[in-house]
């Protein structure tokens, strides 16, 4: 069978035949039958708008990998840290590279003064964390001369330490001020995942539990990156036009606000807080099926259409996490939903399956964290795709700043009616 597919031009008789590599043919195959003969395809279902050597994922089977790693391995023995070298850099760094790495993101942990005392003390005292995030890492890049040189490897790496290393920061003080306490500085004594709980936590006296430091590493890892997701495509086409990354990287993270994509971990707690009992999940259920009792948070992914890999560890961190915790009084309503959604046809037919915010927000609730904190907790550890990404896109000889066009579906010309006579 050969590796090709031919495509007819029905109004001409013309055909072109392309290649097909990785189930992919290039859409230029259209360009030479016609070149103002467009494909519609909203939201991108059938469209593959670059060529990506960072994250693979195969929907069907449940399969992630980081650089050709499975995520299972990475998640049980590697660093967060450890991960983002290996996502920017494509391999796992030796000792000597993870001392640098290491030691390079823990001097670019502090912020600028002002960012704290002039911009975040400007929100209104309830604003929400990730609305202040969105902002705050935008306003970042105003205080970097060189973050416009995209087009300067150094300034390029210097930037990608920058964001990586201050995003647990500003998160931290998104939170702080959000209940009136005083901004905990970084503390470079500590590991990536351990200085972000005591940012976070510190009153007075605070240690923060190994086996928590452990978890809130593994799920950073977990996140890290998931291919052309809503955020990620959004650095993508922010990133094409050059602008800055704190800017492309404020883009990613307003698309990953959303509740059907970063924002489902805030909605599953509240979902489950509104069922409420094991007694109204059969009745919920129903809800969600007739469509009266919108969708089942948590559930379905675009790509996988088997289970998600990452649902599937955070599980068992769930376990270990409440062992030191106490259990999140949510998990039962959680595992009765799982158990009764997984055998009812409506989604057994759809191939929905838990995702990974379907326990995240459990953990992170049992962590301490508020749930408006939670897509903030998600963008931290996505940043590292984030500039993957970018960095990727900036080198790519084939991508041209992101230009769709559009099937226009408007009225034809008409002359203007003065207000008078309309
Ligand atoms: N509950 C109930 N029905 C659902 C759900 C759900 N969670 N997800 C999809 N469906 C149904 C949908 O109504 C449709 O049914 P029908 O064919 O009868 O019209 C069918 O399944 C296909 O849905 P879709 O909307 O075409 O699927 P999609 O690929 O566009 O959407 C999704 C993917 C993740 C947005 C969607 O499954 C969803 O809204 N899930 C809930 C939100 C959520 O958990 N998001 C987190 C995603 S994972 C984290 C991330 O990567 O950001």
């Amino acid at each position: 069978m050969p590796d090709t597919i031919t495509i007819t031009d029905d109004r001409t008789g013309k055909t072109v035949t392309v290649p097909i590599e990785g189930g992919v043919f290039p859409a230029s195959a259209i360009r030479e039958l016609d070149p103002s003969l467009f494909v519609y395809d909203p939201a991108y279902l059938q469209t593959a708008a670059c060529k990506s050597a960072i994250t693979y994922l195969d929907g069907d089977n449940g399969i992630l990998r980081y650089r050709g790693y499975p995520i299972e391995q990475l998640a049980e023995q590697s660093t967060y840290l450890e991960v983002a070298y290996l996502l920017l850099n494509g391999e796992l760094p030796d000792s000597t590279q993870l001392a640098q790495w290491k030691s390079d993101v823990t001097s670019h942990t502090f912020i600028h003064e002002n960012m704290r005392k002039r911009f975040v003390d400007g929100f209104h005292y309830n604003a929400h964390p990730m609305g202040m995030l969105v902002s705050a890492l935008a306003a970042l890049g105003t205080f970097y001369d060189d973050a416009k040189d995209t087009d300067d490897k150094a300034s390029r790496d210097k930037q990608i330490l920058r964001l990586i290393a201050k995003t647990p920061t500003l998160a931290a003080m998104c939170y702080r001020f959000s209940v009136g306490l005083p901004f905990v500085y970084p503390n470079n004594d500590l590991s990536f995942p351990a200085n972000f709980l005591n940012m976070m936590w510190r009153v007075g006296d605070y240690n923060v539990d190994p086996r928590l430091e452990r978890a809130m590493d593994v799920l950073f890892i977990l996140h890290a990156d998931h291919e052309q997701n809503c955020g990620t495509t959004a650095m993508r086409v922010v990133g094409s036009s050059h602008a800055d990354p704190y800017s492309s990287a404020a883009a990613a993270a307003s698309a990953l606000y959303g509740p059907l994509h970063g924002g489902a971990n805030e909605a599953v707690v509240h979902m489950l807080a509104e069922i409420g009992s094991l007694d109204n999940v059969p009745a919920f259920i129903e809800e969600v099926k007739s469509g009266t009792g919108g969708r089942l948070m948590g559930f379905g992914h675009r790509v996988y259409k088997n289970y998600d890999p990452r649902a599937t560890i955070i599980k068992q961190t769930a376990y270990e996490v409440f062992e030191v915790t106490g259990k999140n009084p949510l998990l039962d309503i959680a595992l009765k939903l799982e158990e009764v959604a997984l055998s009812d046809s409506y989604f057994i037919d759809r191939k929905l399956y838990p995702n990974v915010d379907f326990y995240s927000g459990l953990i992170y609730q049992a962590l301490g964290f508020p749930v408006a904190m939670f897509t903030v907790l998600f963008a931290i550890p996505r940043m590292a795709g984030w500039l993957a990404h970018w960095q990727e896109l900036l080198g790519d000889k084939e991508q041209k700043i992101s230009r769709p066009r559009q099937w226009y579906a408007g009225v034809e010309a008409r002359d203007y009616v003065p207000l008078a006579a309309r």
